[in-house]
């Protein structure tokens, strides 16, 4: 092919980007790319066989090589690196061209970098893309955010390398600025609730009912049967029969147990404590996987705050049936934190997000597709405007025919001494939630009584003070 002639450009070779750039060429789509790292480039190019698909081992060179106005996609890690890639572009891109941010960028510098190109007549979208290295080569979700005449420029390629769910391809414009990489992060921060939710069932069953790896396998794979058939629940089975090249052991054995993170469960969780939304299974997550990290500190602990996990006196089988129903349970309501989250940033953010669209593209291709997204899917078509998935009946009824499963559960781990802290607070989350008075009028009296920082009333409007008798 002929310099100008390639359609979209890629910086930044690595796992995902060459994956997303091999899927645009298997579409038919010709994709110059470039990398800071000679090695990357020669790697395409090994791949690259009788595809539409040229390496450039310059800025330059690569901006020769596509068609004008450009459209560039870069696939590096969040943060500095994004700037980076920005300021190499900046000297060779021309008013009109396009740079799409396809990594897990945080919203708040997408906005920023949107409006500071916008200023050089460069047009930005901040793109979701979810699924791994598999799904970027076969098919992610995509979630892009932007001004849509941008959109609608890469829309076909984006739908071509889209994963497809009933046919359609999960991919739809989702708002202006940020609003993609905001739906992105609102996933991961699910992904954080749904991961830890299948790890305490793991524990119960491992520590509490001794189950082997073969039986976990086993259990996983049932449960991915039913409703809470998902990729989560699937690649959960597939690990427990992984085994260890090293020691010929399960690998799951030999993993330390101590969970890293990129971060954007913890972004979700602080700008919902920005907005006031309350995301406590998510928030209970990010913090298991903080506290996963102080080994050294829980392996001292163990040795002196000893409990021995009792015996289990029930039956086995019906424990395992009440798991799967609270495992059920939890994933319902950390997708109804998840989406009352993106209710309330559309409003306060202006993203004027359609719910009905995101669950709809969270269907196929990325981490946190399954089963569920069809009735919360439903919800939204039947109210688009609905403020909290607990508030649709058809998942009310889901959640509370399961809801003595779940309390069942979260007393079984206290009187274990397992924690199950997304699971206890899911239940909590659905009790205060589903509860038309709380115990925040005590709150409201003891900051007045201490701070005189008024409450209201149930009987009048307005801010009352009382002068709190000291005895
Ligand atoms: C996806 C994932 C992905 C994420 C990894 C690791 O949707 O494909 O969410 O974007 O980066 O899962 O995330 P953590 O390192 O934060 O666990």
């Amino acid at each position: 092919m002929k310099s100008q002639d390639y359609e979209m450009g890629m910086v930044g070779l690595g796992v995902m980007g060459r994956n997303l750039l091999l899927n645009m060429a298997d579409q038919g789509h010709s994709v110059a790319g470039y990398d800071r790292d000679p090695g990357q480039i020669a790697m395409l190019r090994g791949e690259a066989a009788q595809r539409p698909i040229r390496g450039a081992d310059s800025v330059r060179e690569f901006a020769g090589l596509l068609r004008r106005p450009r459209a560039v996609m870069m696939l590096v890690p969040a943060g500095a690196p994004v700037d980076a890639v920005i300021r190499d572009l900046l000297p060779i891109l021309e008013r009109g061209d396009l740079i799409i941010d396809g990594g897990n960028s945080h919203f708040s510098d997408t906005d920023l970098r949107e409006k500071t190109l916008a200023e050089r007549g460069i047009q930005y979208l901040g793109v979701g893309v979810s699924g791994g290295e598999y799904g970027a080569r076969h098919g992610p979700s995509i979630m892009p955010g932007g001004p849509p005449e941008a959109y609608a420029r890469v829309q076909p390629v984006f739908e071509a390398i889209a994963a497809k769910a009933e046919g359609t391809p999960c991919v739809t414009w989702l708002g202006p600025r940020s609003a993609g990489h905001y739906v992105k992060m609102v996933h991961n921060g699910i992904e954080y609730g749904l991961m830890q939710l299948i790890a305490e069932t793991y524990d119960l069953m491992k520590r509490g009912l001794g189950l082997t790896d073969d039986e976990l396998g086993e259990v996983y794979d049932r449960w991915n049967q039913g409703e809470l058939g998902s990729y989560l629940v699937e690649i959960t089975a597939r690990i427990f029969r992984q085994v260890d090249e090293k020691t010929g052991r399960r690998l799951i054995d030999v993993i330390l147990d101590e969970a890293r993170q990129k971060g954007t469960g913890m972004w979700t969780s602080q700008d919902a404590m920005e907005l006031q939304v309350p995301v406590p299974t998510i928030d209970a997550a990010v913090a298991m996987r903080d506290l996963s990290a102080y080994k050294v500190e829980r392996e001292e602990a163990a040795t002196h705050l000893i409990r021995p996990i009792p015996a289990y006196s029930g039956k086995r089988d019906e424990f395992l049936t009440q798991l799967r129903d609270a495992l059920y349970f939890g994933s319902i309501v950390t997708f109804a934190q998840g989406m009352a989250q993106l209710w309330k940033a559309s409003r306060s953010y202006g993203y004027d997000l359609n719910l009905e669209n995101v669950a709809r593209i969270w269907r196929g291709g990325c981490i946190i597709r399954a089963r569920l997204l069809e009735p919360i899917r439903s919800a939204y078509r039947t109210k688009p405007e609905l403020a909290n998935l607990l508030l649709d009946p058809v998942l009310a009824r889901e959640a509370t025919a399961r809801q003595q499963s779940l309390r069942t559960v979260v007393s079984v781990a206290a009187e274990w001494g397992i924690a199950a802290p997304a699971l206890m607070t899911s239940l909590g989350y659905f009790d205060a939630f589903r509860s038309s008075w709380m115990p925040a009028s005590l709150v409201q009296a003891q900051r007045d009584y201490f701070g005189s920082h008024t409450y209201e009333r149930i009987d009048a409007k307005g801010a009352f003070h009382t002068q709190w008798s000291a005895e």
